[in-house]
């Protein structure tokens, strides 16, 4: 990955869209946890969520996962900051391949699981579960029925398996969960990702007057910003829950 990508990566609060709000709404869903719950944050980028969820399961033991080392030191920071750094360890590497000392309760993945497949992430996460365990996690979908042309061919390019809300919820199911809820992502969320990012974009533009790399970097993050701005009605992040079938927690 390009030095320049990671720059611009670095230091933003949340690595998608999202929101405390929609973490803890997302959270609620899920119905009743045991009371020490055992959660993973699979692809937890700088911490956002993970604190969240530390701050919203007070009894809870979350280990944050992700394959982007200076996330994970971020997260750690962060976390000790809140005062939540004594009930959440990190795991470096990826989420396929992440095994739990015991079986885990409550499998989280905002913005993340896509980059392993939907339906991998949750048939590899199925067997680490505990009876009843949950999972959260928030994927690309299409609003509207009848998006512009150009805007469908664009994401087909770019996402291939983006779907509607009900494709989502087959596809969840389809790996062996069943679905519970879904809840689409407010464009709040959105300006909470876009707004940091574009003003990071804006600071370092004046470096990328020599150096091409880093202005095609800049370039597509503005430019991913701009389509969500024309298009927000079109496509989105719906944030499902769903239950492995068999048993309460
Ligand atoms: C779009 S970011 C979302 C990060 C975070 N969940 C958030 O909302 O701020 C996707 C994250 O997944 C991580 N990631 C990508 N592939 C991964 C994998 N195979 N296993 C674990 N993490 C992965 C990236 O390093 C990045 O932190």
């Amino acid at each position: 990955m390009d030095p320049a990508f990671f720059e611009l990566h670095s230091g933003l609060e949340r690595e998608g869209p999202g929101s405390e709000a929609s973490t803890r709404e997302a959270l609620a869903r899920c119905g009743p946890l045991p009371d020490a719950p055992r959660v993973v944050d699979m692809g937890c980028g700088p911490g956002a969520s993970a604190i969240t969820l530390a701050r919203a399961l007070p009894d809870a033991r979350i280990v944050a996962v992700d394959t982007h080392g200076p996330f994970l030191d971020a997260l750690t920071a962060r976390a000790a900051a809140a005062g939540v750094g004594d009930r959440i360890e990190t795991w470096h590497g990826s989420m396929l391949d992440y095994r739990p000392p015991e079986p885990v309760d409550l499998f989280w993945s905002e913005g993340a699981a896509y980059s392993v497949g939907v339906e991998a992430a949750l048939k590899a996460w199925r067997p680490l579960g505990a009876p009843g365990a949950r999972v959260g996690l928030s994927e690309l979908v299409w609003l509207s029925a009848d998006p512009p042309p150009a805007l469908r061919a664009t994401l087909q390019v770019e996402y291939p398996p983006m779907g509607d809300r009900e494709t989502l919820r087959a596809r969840v199911a389809s790996a062996g969960w069943r679905p519970m809820s879904d809840v689409v992502l407010p464009a709040r969320d959105w300006a909470n990702y876009y707004g940091p990012l574009k003003a990071r974009a804006a600071a370092m533009r004046s470096r990328a007057v020599d150096d091409p790399a880093m202005a095609a970097v800049l370039d597509e993050a503005d430019a991913e910003a701009a389509l969500y701005a024309a298009h927000g009605a079109d496509y989105g992040y719906a944030f499902i829950v769903a239950e492995l079938p068999g048993g309460s927690p």
